[in-house]
């Protein structure tokens, strides 16, 4: 059977059918899904029942796997999935939902923030792969939100284009995690989450077509008193996660979800997590470039050291 892509909203997000993620891709699949990543930005594949190993296969079709772990709170814990799997599921290494004053699952809460993954890294993911396990009985939550930078910053008026155009930010896990009241972090954690550098207007390699680049990581911008650049950041997202660029997604068992982190923002909604088991495992492709050239001058107003 052919691969099958049905658009599930005006800009962005898209149903694939015709293909078995268990199995090897051939080259035109891949080819058919990457280009339904490169104009869609999210794609859904339902009914994919498969392993951690299947999942890591078929990530493995459009690049080098990006390590989740590094200086990540999570290290201090055993982790239950594999080291390339980013656990954003409600358990713990018991498989029972962690408790609600847990580490870990405080820090997990800034997914409820609207954000990029890896934003916090000098070169930052490409896609991420999401595949719902166990999913809360519908109509409880937990629900994916998708927000299509690129509709966002056409719709931008010439002058905010114009303005924005060379604005780099700094991105850190600390500033989101700030956001939400989770300051407590040790030395070593610190170290780890050192901003980086981001532009904040991108242009997608193939397609060419620019979009904002935030993220709830997104502390200051470089040459900007942080007052003023918070407020003007917090401005651009609310302006970018309008409901009309917004796909929500309503979790089915064994759904797949591919998104393209250059061109999207996502974020969870909240569900009761403490009484149902919602065990999602995301894979993570790595990007292939920083998003600013590496300058130092930048990175030295910056305070940050970008490797
Ligand atoms: C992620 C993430 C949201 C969700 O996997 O990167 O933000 O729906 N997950 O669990
Ligand atoms: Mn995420």
């Amino acid at each position: 059977m052919p691969v099958a892509i049905r658009p599930l909203h005006p800009h962005l997000g898209a149903e694939v059918t015709g293909v078995d993620l268990r199995k090897p891709m051939t080259r035109d699949e891949v080819a058919a899904i990457e280009a339904g990543m490169d104009r869609h930005a999210v794609l859904v594949f339902p009914n994919q029942d498969i392993t951690d190993e299947q999942q890591t296969a078929f990530t493995l079709n459009f690049g080098q796997l990006e390590d989740t772990t590094g200086g990540h709170v999570l290290k201090h814990h055993e982790k239950r999935l594999a080291r390339h799997f980013a656990d954003v599921s409600n358990l713990g290494q018991d498989n029972k939902p962690l408790a609600r004053d847990s580490r870990a699952r405080m820090f997990n809460l800034g997914n409820r923030l609207w954000h990029s993954d890896s934003s916090f890294r000098a070169i930052p993911a490409k896609y991420s792969l999401l595949s719902g396990r166990r999913i809360p009985p519908k109509g409880s939550g937990g629900n994916t939100e998708f927000a299509d930078m690129r509709a966002a910053y056409d719709a931008l008026d010439a002058a905010t284009k114009a303005e924005i155009e060379d604005l780099v930010c700094e991105h850190s896990l600390m500033y989101s995690r700030a956001v939400l009241g989770f300051t407590e972090l040790t030395e070593e954690e610190k170290e780890s989450f050192r901003p980086v550098l981001q532009r904040l207007v991108r242009t997608h390699p193939v397609t060419g077509r620019k979009s904002l680049y935030l993220a709830s990581h997104a502390g200051t911008i470089v040459g900007w008193p942080v007052p003023e650049a918070r407020s003007f950041l917090r401005d651009l997202t609310e302006h970018a996660t309008q409901p009309q660029f917004v796909y929500a997604h309503e979790w089915r068992q064994f759904d797949l979800v591919m998104w393209d982190n250059r061109q999207t923002m996502h974020r969870v909604r909240r569900f009761d997590d403490q009484k149902y088991v919602r065990d999602v495992r995301r894979t993570t492709v790595a990007g292939d470039a920083p998003t600013v050239a590496q300058q130092p001058a930048l990175q030295a107003l910056a305070g940050a050291q970008v490797a």
